[in-house]
């Protein structure tokens, strides 16, 4: 198990556990501890509803070309942002700390 981190749209910071071995990504545990995101394609990097900005230094992956396509037609992206459902849990994002980006209108 590690524990993550995520910042929700009020402010307020939830400590999500979440087991390695599941092949979870970080919206799919986002959305199991209820917190609003909406994962709305499923995890295909289609919707950006799982935007998040990575406040911690945790090394990811880098962007896809499919993640970085949406991006590009996402609102509010910054350098930090990410697609939470391209962001898979493992053992090393133990502490990793983000914050969800606003709600597209
Ligand atoms: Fe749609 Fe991540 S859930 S882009």
């Amino acid at each position: 198990m590690i524990s993550i981190t995520v910042i929700d749209r009020d402010d307020q910071p939830h400590v999500l556990e979440t087991p390695t071995d599941m092949g979870l990504n970080l919206m799919e545990v986002c959305k199991s501890y209820e917190l609003p995101v909406k994962g709305t394609c499923g995890g295909m990097a289609l919707c950006a509803s799982c935007h998040v900005y990575v406040l911690s230094q945790h090394e990811l992956p880098e962007a896809t070309d499919d993640e970085i396509a949406m991006l590009d037609q996402a609102f509010f992206v910054k350098t930090n942002s990410r697609l939470g459902c391209q962001i898979k849990i493992h053992d090393a994002l133990d502490g990793l700390e983000v914050k969800l980006a606003p709600e597209a209108e």
